[in-house]
């Protein structure tokens, strides 16, 4: 049966398009980013800092050296049990060292685990790695969310948007999801259900993905669930493997499938319409902990003996991938690939506070110290510039709140504001009890 449904990465840029900002240049295989802002974010639009690290695409960027170097595998234990690994996408400049996740939305921490929380109106909550899988096992402990409209997803996901999926949807509390794509292009018969899971929302299962240059196993509390091998994947037409093969972040979320602003097929595979008022009920997931295991060989593909790993051609398979040395790490979120050492003048100029340095904001300007803008000025009063600036959202970026953009707490009180990682930090394990206190009831 034929299904409107987007690969998760697309259904993420849906969600995230309406709060881009309007002047930012979009990117597509047809249309490169210009060499000013020459990096193209994962949800397909141009701009400098972090659009050049995760998700960046180099077959959209302005060259292939414009995307900042994608780190290595390395096999970590990673605990879920604060949020001390998670960093705020507007403070991450590459180093993997620093971070476990990096964060868009509201993560919290609560009983030893990790929420990923979507607040009213928000477009939820992304948790992406900072070390890339080429091929391995990834294992995660997870209760979904539930109701008409929730998905929760967890994904691997390339820079050219090859794809392998675990994804539940609200309302099929017995069902995984599983599915794959190819460099992002939309095949609608690769999907499978894994049934007769016992309640995904109340109880943890553990959800593994084995990815191997030969074969991808979807794989629940141990018992593989299917199987899918490279060989059945030939596509005569375009003389490929349709085959997911180069290197992944892992990419952790809750969205809203069934927002209004949704193509009419997404929001009917995701249950139907969500209902941000029932009860000023909030919507999460929960994540314990997450194991990742990096493939061994020592001949690519599937290498990680480098530092980072590089595309040397557009065609963006497997042999185009190379294990090298470069540096992963941007001087500020005014470089690119093409000058990681660029830093912030000591007073901004007009065109550089214009500059996009943040995927999936609305217009999150630079700030005069080497941070971006909404940190910057002490917050976020600005323009709704935080609007994908995990957790500083306030009440007064209003494009952003109807829209299903990255920000929060749209629909509720002032009081709620600056609820986020940032904050998070601040307030440790009473963030959850403001955030009850504030939505009102929670599922527990
Ligand atoms: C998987 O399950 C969902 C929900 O029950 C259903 O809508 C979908 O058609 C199923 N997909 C396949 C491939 O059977
Ligand atoms: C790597 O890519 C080449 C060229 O597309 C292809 O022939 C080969 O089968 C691929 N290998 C894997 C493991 O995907
Ligand atoms: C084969 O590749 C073409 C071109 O990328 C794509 O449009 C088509 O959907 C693929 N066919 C199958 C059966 O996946």
């Amino acid at each position: 049966m034929f299904r409107t449904v987007p690969t998760v990465a697309l259904a993420l840029l849906s969600a995230a398009s309406t709060v881009l900002a309007a002047d930012a240049p979009q990117c597509s295989l047809t249309q490169k980013c210009p060499e000013e802002t020459p990096c193209c974010s994962q949800y397909g639009q141009c701009g400098v800092g972090a659009y050049c690290l995760g998700g960046c695409d180099p077959r959209m960027s302005f060259s292939l050296d414009a995307c900042v170097p994608a780190p290595v595998c390395e096999s970590r234990d990673l605990k879920m049990d604060s949020t001390d690994g998670i960093v705020d996408v507007g403070k991450y400049l590459g180093d993997p060292s620093t971070a476990n996740w990096v964060a868009q939305g509201t993560p919290l921490s609560y009983q030893s685990n990790v929420l990923l929380t979507m607040p009213k109106n928000t477009a939820g909550t992304v948790l992406a790695s900072t070390v890339y899988m080429w091929y391995g096992n990834i294992k995660a402990k997870i209760k979904t969310s539930q109701g008409a409209g929730v998905v929760t997803a967890f994904i691997l996901l390339s820079d050219v948007k090859d794809e392998i999926d675990f994804e539940w949807v609200g309302t099929e509390l017995d069902v995984a999801q599983t599915n794959y794509y190819f460099q992002g292009i939309p095949d609608y018969t690769h999907s499978a259900n894994i049934t007769g899971v016992s309640n995904t929302n109340d109880d943890f299962h553990t959800y593994e993905i084995q990815w191997t240059p030969d074969q991808i196993q979807w794989i629940v509390d141990g018992v593989v669930g299917r199987t899918q091998k490279k060989s059945d994947t030939w596509n005569e037409t375009s003389n490929q493997w349709d085959y997911p093969q180069t290197p992944a972040r892992v990419q952790l979320s809750i969205w809203p499938g069934g927002a209004s602003t949704n193509a009419p097929g997404t929001v009917a595979w995701a249950g139907g319409p969500i209902d941000w008022d029932a009860a000023g009920k909030y919507y999460y997931a929960t994540v314990g902990e997450v194991t990742m295991d990096c493939f061994q060989t020592n001949s690519p593909p599937g290498t990680n003996s480098g530092k980072s790993y590089t595309y040397t051609n557009a065609m963006g398979t497997n042999d185009t991938v190379d294990d090298g040395d470069s540096n992963t790490v941007l001087k500020s979120l005014l470089g690119t690939g093409l000058d990681m050492d660029k830093d912030y003048p000591s007073s901004a100029s007009a065109s550089q506070s214009n500059m996009e340095v943040i995927p999936g904001l609305s217009g999150g300007g630079v700030g005069t110290n080497g941070q971006a803008a909404n940190q910057a000025n002490g917050g976020g009063e600005a323009s709704g510039s935080n609007g994908g600036s995990t957790g500083t959202g306030t009440g007064s970026s209003s494009s952003a709140c109807t829209s299903g953009g990255f920000s929060q707490d749209c629909g509720s009180s002032s009081s709620n504001k600056n609820q986020g990682v940032r904050q998070e930090r601040v307030l440790g394990a009473s963030a959850f009890a403001a955030l009850v206190a504030v939505a009102g009831m929670v599922w527990l």
